[in-house]
């Protein structure tokens, strides 16, 4: 160690800095930094690798959070196997679950493959010991609030606990060079200890996310130290595991019966990747204590919507029971689906369907104006892409309409509107000067024109 106090070398009464410090931290040139290493390790599950720019890469670490059930070890387990069947080794600590659950899970996923080995441990010890036994190319730690340190005074699964065993596991995999995913789990609150704390330790943060209700899983990348956080994997649960679904859009679509009153279609971007994806309405009776049901969208801004339609568009829906969802488990919580909210509900109300080809693109502002969303061009090109030809968007969004090279220019069709009453009278056929209320966004009132007694006012 070094006698006196710290300081740099050479200036008076510093001491010798320089004892005690090992050649491997002799600095070297940018340039000649050796990057061999430090290629990702693709998993050969495509939805994973997908949000994992590439893969993982050797001397990392993952933290895979999500709620209980959402199917993290199903996904890890698949990865093991994914990896293992391509000259990797693979080991699993089962903290959680004994080996023999262990077994009959791979059993049931197709996953029981050579090069896949599992140990039961709950001490860090034990972990370190099999890992430096095994020399694994990856390793998952399933799950690290089940894993404690007897150093540590804290129960098992305490923050100081997970911490303390995070950090040693990180360190293990730095020192050792094997990809370290660990396995949290996240109440709906974010409550229990783990995840959120472990952030910084980690290189990278996955969040894996479903309903117990829908089939449909999402991977996303919280924070990535290796690429970008905005990409998004989506897989479908099934008895034979998770399996990639590469076009989100026509499994959203599925089902879609075309043609039919409050059926509107819209383009949100989940991550990086624009999805069509269908909303859906239904406008029931009016009622005194006026119901709202929303899954799939921001109930608070739907509530915001059907009071912009009554009170800027004449659409007097607000004293109704209003039921609006996303059709297929898919969300669309952002204010780029305003516009189809609308036009769905505008279209069950009146009963009259909205063009089968058009998809609506647009946040509605409280004043009744349509405005301008982000990545136009890449949600227009999705439409496009499946056959809807038709966009509805706000007139700040129009673009120059110079065809792309192998699109017919006639097949491409934006139908700009300012206002909310303008989109209404685009899509469902009524004028302006049909419309209740007189001049866009008046915000008065008068017989409305979507097919419903105006006795609400
Ligand atoms: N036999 C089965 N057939 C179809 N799906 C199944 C079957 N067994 C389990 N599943 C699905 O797998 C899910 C559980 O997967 P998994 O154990 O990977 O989740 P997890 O996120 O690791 O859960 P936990 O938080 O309890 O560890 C269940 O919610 C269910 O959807
Ligand atoms: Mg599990």
């Amino acid at each position: 160690m070094v006698d006196g106090p710290p300081g740099p070398p050479g200036l008076a009464g510093s001491g010798d800095r320089s004892v005690g410090i090992d050649a491997d931290c002799a600095p070297v040139a940018l340039g000649e930094v050796d990057l061999s290493a430090h290629s990702p390790m693709p998993t050969g599950i495509g939805e994973l690798d997908r949000v994992l720019a590439g893969g993982l890469l050797p001397g990392s670490a993952t933290l895979l959070g999500g709620e209980p059930g959402t199917g993290k070890s199903t996904l890890l387990l698949q990865a093991l196997a994914a990896m293992a069947s391509s000259g990797r080794r693979c080991l699993l600590v089962a903290a959680e679950e004994s080996a023999q659950q262990v077994r009959r899970r791979a059993g049931r996923l197709g996953t029981d493959v050579p090069g896949v080995f599992v140990v039961e441990a709950t001490r860090l010890p034990q972990v370190e010991a099999a890992v430096a036994s095994l020399a694994p190319d990856m390793v998952v730690v399933d799950s690290v609030q089940a894993v404690s340190d007897v150093d540590v005074p804290s129960p098992a699964g305490s923050l100081a606990q997970v911490r303390a065993c995070s950090h040693g596991l990180v360190s293990l995999a730095r020192a050792s060079g094997a990809a370290l995913v660990l396995v949290g789990h996240v109440t709906k609150e974010g409550a229990l200890a783990g995840p959120r704390a472990l952030e910084h330790l980690v290189d990278t943060v996955l969040s894996f996310e479903g309903d117990r209700y829908s089939s449909l899983r999402v991977l996303r990348a919280l924070k990535h130290r290796f690429g970008a956080t905005g990409e998004t994997g989506l897989f479908e649960m099934g008895e034979k595991g998770l399996t990639g679904v590469p076009d989100p859009s026509i499994f959203f679509l599925g089902g879609r019966l075309v043609g039919a009153p409050g059926s509107a279609l819209t383009v949100p971007l989940e991550g990086y990747r624009p999805l069509v994806v269908e909303v859906q309405a239904l406008v029931g009776r009016s009622s005194p204590v006026p119901r709202r049901f929303v899954t799939g969208l921001d109930p608070g801004r739907v509530g915001f919507l059907v009071a912009v339609l009554e009170k800027r568009a004449g659409v007097p829906v607000g004293d109704c029971d209003v039921y609006v969802s996303v059709a297929g488990g898919a969300r669309a919580c952002e204010p780029a689906a305003d516009l189809a909210v609308c036009l769905a509900l505008a279209s069950s109300l009146s009963g009259q369907p909205l063009p089968a080809q058009m998809v609506a693109l647009g946040e509605v502002g409280l004043g009744g104006e349509l405005r301008q969303v982000n990545g136009m061009p890449k949600r227009l090109a999705e439409a496009r892409r499946l056959g809807f030809g038709d966009a509805l968007v706000p007139t700040s969004a129009q673009r120059p309409t110079r065809p792309e090279p192998g699109v017919a220019r006639d097949r491409r069709r934006e139908l700009p509107a300012s206002t909310l009453r303008q989109a209404l009278a685009l899509a469902l056929g009524a004028g302006p000067a049909q419309l209740p209320g007189g001049a866009p966004g008046t915000g008065t009132r008068a017989a409305p024109v979507m097919g419903q007694p105006s006795g609400d006012q």
